[in-house]
């Protein structure tokens, strides 16, 4: 007898707690709830529940998943939210969530969300509350999930706000909202940099549109997503600080202008990189050498140098070789040496009639010597005439200012540079420099090719110069790969923190990467310049007329230095008749 009891007590004990588990939720609606968080992780796959609120009916459903489980009861986290992303959120009630923190929010953005509404609250006054937070991946169920196997999921483009999905049915219950934004606007606002963005008006509708390898990613996104482009156009000489400016305070969502890596390490407001690219020293292309230097350079005197050894070398061969001898060597016969001396500049000379083997063997030395001496100063001369050579460049930071005009930088990418710290560009004496505060204004100098000034540029924009110049006679600058500030920034496309359709626009921008839209739209971007107007097609090199002939100028220095010879050689012939006067004189007196 008292064993029943003690088993009836037994059993008495754990009914009240399988009572007490049961009073707490309902079976039947945990088990739904337990298939419809079985169906999410098939969706998309999750490793971390975000459980806010009090006690509901979610907290003991989370313990009979498989999977992490973070609870939220006071409603926001005092922590930045770092861990993975793979994370479904579950709220008690509409309002459970209150979170503050600002990272965390941006993490949590894109999170899906699944509320349990418990009194009689609407489902479009949640999906409204959640919209102006910017939550869009959003779905509900009710007390009665059970019986009805309703859910609630917020469209935020369509009216209802909202869808009622069952269950059982196929259609997802999260979708992507922004993929058909159904003409609702991006808000942007041009730099008019080109080749970046251009302004142009259509000739069909008489709208405003804008091109260009910025603009056109962004133009093809609204058209990709259904969306209205509400460009704004700002007339304000800071106008790439004004855009960003207006990014991070959210009164834009996409800025159509870049941004360099330079500028900021937070990668908030801004894209994944568009375009990866150098930032280096435009130079203007040092001048050709006067044509009355040509002959002053082609007078080197290694080369001198050698001639003269050679020269002596050969005249000592032949003294030997006449009489197989060392008798005549002397310095005057070495020196003086007419045969010698006429062979290598190529003149004629007498050739001994009964010359030996040896002899005949120096001559043809002599001659070859003769004809690539000639053949070589003349091919020089000729060449150096037609297209002189050119003063050198600069290799060093140091040297700007020196040798080459000051450089003309703007002040946004100043700052940048003394905010990264760059090395190079404390080289850089700080005479050299010339700021311009105006962005536009110093744009206009470097498209004019302003010889005023040496200028600073990414080399993606440098390619459509490079194209310009194609057109030019001679070049006018040249692009310094061996005076860059960096071999590699990144730009990317200032997005607004919060925008919800982030991950679609920069999916959209690498897709057209990969394609070679960009590459293709950046090597078209100097003709699309002509094609507005912006751009004359013309030689902006100012070429300087050159005269057809040859003129005394030209050939001073030759002239210059066979007066010096003959006058040399008349000192010579005097000297010689007075030596031989003066001579007889003596010899008379004596
Ligand atoms: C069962 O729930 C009711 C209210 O729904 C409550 O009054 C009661 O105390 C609960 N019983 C237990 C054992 O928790
Ligand atoms: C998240 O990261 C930030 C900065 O990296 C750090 O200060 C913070 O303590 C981290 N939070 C957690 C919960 O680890
Ligand atoms: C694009 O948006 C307009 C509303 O501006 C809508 O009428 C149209 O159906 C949408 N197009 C698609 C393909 O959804
Ligand atoms: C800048 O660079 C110098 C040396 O080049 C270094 O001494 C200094 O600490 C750096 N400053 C910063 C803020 O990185
Ligand atoms: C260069 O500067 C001088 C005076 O400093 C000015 O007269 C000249 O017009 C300028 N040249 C160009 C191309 O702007």
């Amino acid at each position: 007898m008292a064993w029943w009891i003690v088993l009836l007590l037994c059993i008495g004990n754990s009914g009240a707690h399988v009572m007490d588990i049961l009073n707490k939720s309902d079976p039947s609606l945990e088990e739904s709830l337990l298939s419809l968080l079985q169906r999410l992780k098939l969706e998309e796959f999750y490793d971390t529940l975000l459980v806010y609120g009090g006690d509901c009916v979610l907290h003991s459903l989370s313990r009979r998943l498989d999977v992490s489980t973070v609870l939220v009861s006071s409603g926001s986290t005092n922590f930045d939210w770092n861990f993975s992303s793979l994370t479904l959120i579950l709220s008690c009630d509409p309002d459970a969530e209150r979170e503050v923190t600002y990272r965390t929010l941006m993490k949590l953005q894109r999170n899906r969300r699944l509320i349990y509404l418990q009194r009689n609250i609407q489902p479009k006054s949640v999906c409204n509350s959640y919209s102006q937070k910017e939550q869009h991946n959003v779905a509900m169920v009710r007390e009665h999930f059970d019986k009805l196997g309703v859910i609630y999921a917020c469209r935020y483009f369509e009216d209802p706000n909202f869808e009622k999905i069952s269950l059982w049915d196929e259609k997802p219950i999260y979708i992507e909202n922004f993929r058909n934004m159904h003409g609702k606007a991006i808000r942007t606002v041009a730099d008019l940099l080109p080749p970046r963005s251009m302004i142009h008006l259509d000739a069909k509708s008489g709208d405003m549109q804008m091109m260009g390898y910025v603009a056109n990613l962004i133009n093809n996104y609204a058209q990709k997503v259904n969306a209205t482009l509400q460009l704004e156009v700002l007339n304000n000489k800071f106008i790439v600080r004004e855009i960003l400016k207006m990014v991070e305070n959210e009164q834009l969502d996409i800025g159509t202008t870049l941004d360099i890596s330079l500028r900021t390490a937070i990668l908030e407001t801004s894209s994944y990189p568009y375009i990866l690219t150098s930032y280096c020293l435009m130079l203007q292309v040092p001048a050709k050498l006067p044509y009355n230097m040509v002959y002053a350079m082609i007078v080197d005197r290694l080369v001198l140098g050698i001639i003269f050894a050679l020269f002596c070398l050969l005249s000592i061969l032949l003294i030997y070789s006449k009489k197989m001898s060392w008798q005549d060597l002397n310095l005057a016969n070495i020196l003086l040496n007419d045969k010698s001396l006429r062979g290598l500049l190529g003149q004629s000379f007498p050739f001994p009639s009964n010359a030996g083997k040896h002899l005949r063997l120096i001559f043809c030395i002599l001659c070859f010597a003769s004809i690539m001496m000639t053949t070589m100063y003349e091919a020089y001369l000729q060449s150096f005439f037609t297209n002189p050579p050119s003063e050198s460049k600069i290799h060093s930071f140091q040297d700007i200012g020196k040798y080459q005009p000051k450089i003309a930088m703007p002040s946004i990418e100043i700052e940048a540079l003394i905010k990264t710290n760059n090395s190079y560009f404390q080289e850089i004496q700080k005479d050299a420099l010339i700021i311009f505060d105006n962005l536009p204004e110093y744009a206009k100098l470097r498209d004019a090719f302003n010889l005023n000034y040496s200028f600073v540029v990414t080399g993606d924009r440098w390619s459509a110069y490079a194209e310009q110049q194609e057109l030019f006679k001679d070049p006018v600058f040249y692009f310094a790969r061996d005076l860059c500030f960096s071999r590699l920034i990144y730009m990317s496309i200032p997005l607004r923190a919060h925008l919800p359709y982030r991950h679609l626009f920069e999916e959209h921008m690498m897709r057209q990467q990969e394609f070679g839209l960009v590459s293709h739209w950046r090597s078209h971007s100097f003709f699309d310049m002509v094609r507005l107007g912006l751009t004359p097609l013309k030689d902006l090199s100012r070429p300087k007329t050159i005269s057809p002939s040859i003129l005394l100028d030209d050939i001073s220095w030759i002239l210059k230095i066979y007066l010096a010879a003959t006058v040399l050689s008349i000192c010579c012939f005097l000297f010689e008749i007075g030596g031989e006067k003066w001579l007889r004189w003596r010899e008379l007196r004596n």
